[in-house]
């Protein structure tokens, strides 16, 4: 499945006919109806010269959480962490914004252009521990490959 990911995702970022966020819209939807445990995937980026994330194109359930500010939540740790972060139960996290009940699980990763982290995508999952290597090689991949077209 993460192969023929690749290539769609890899696709839709260099396709040169539609505006960044357009293409990161139509990346977030593929990953949400493609990947059976992802049931939420959004993007956040750096605030301009702000310590928050802001939130950038996501599909699935509309969030409150627009605004997190740095060191709040998942989100706000990986902002200041530089790491992946994978959650298997978030109810075993102190730490942790809710957006939906039905949330079991998620995964942060960073999002790095010239070393400097500068957001990351964020997928929440409905199934406990879903979680692997593959989804984090997957989604440092799709990152990397934003990183090539999005621009500060
Ligand atoms: N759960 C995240 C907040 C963002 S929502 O999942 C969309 C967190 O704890 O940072």
């Amino acid at each position: 499945m993460f192969n023929e990911l690749r290539t769609q995702a890899t696709a839709i970022l260099h396709s040169t006919g539609a505006t960044v966020n357009e293409r990161l819209q139509e990346l977030c939807d593929l990953l949400k109806e493609t990947v059976p445990h992802y049931d939420w995937v959004g993007f956040y980026f750096k605030n301009g010269n702000k310590e928050e994330l802001k939130l950038g194109p996501y599909a699935g359930a509309p969030t409150d959480h627009t605004i997190i500010p740095f060191g709040k939540g998942i989100c706000g740790q990986v902002a200041l962490s530089n790491q992946n972060f994978v959650v298997p139960d978030v109810k075993a996290q102190d730490n942790y914004i809710a957006c939906s009940i039905t949330v079991k699980a998620e995964i942060v990763i960073p999002l790095f252009i010239n070393g400097e982290n500068i957001g990351q995508i964020d997928i929440d999952s409905n199934t406990p521990d879903p979680f692997t290597d593959e989804d984090e090689r997957f989604l440092e991949y799709i990152n990397s490959e934003v990183a090539k077209i999005y621009t500060i």
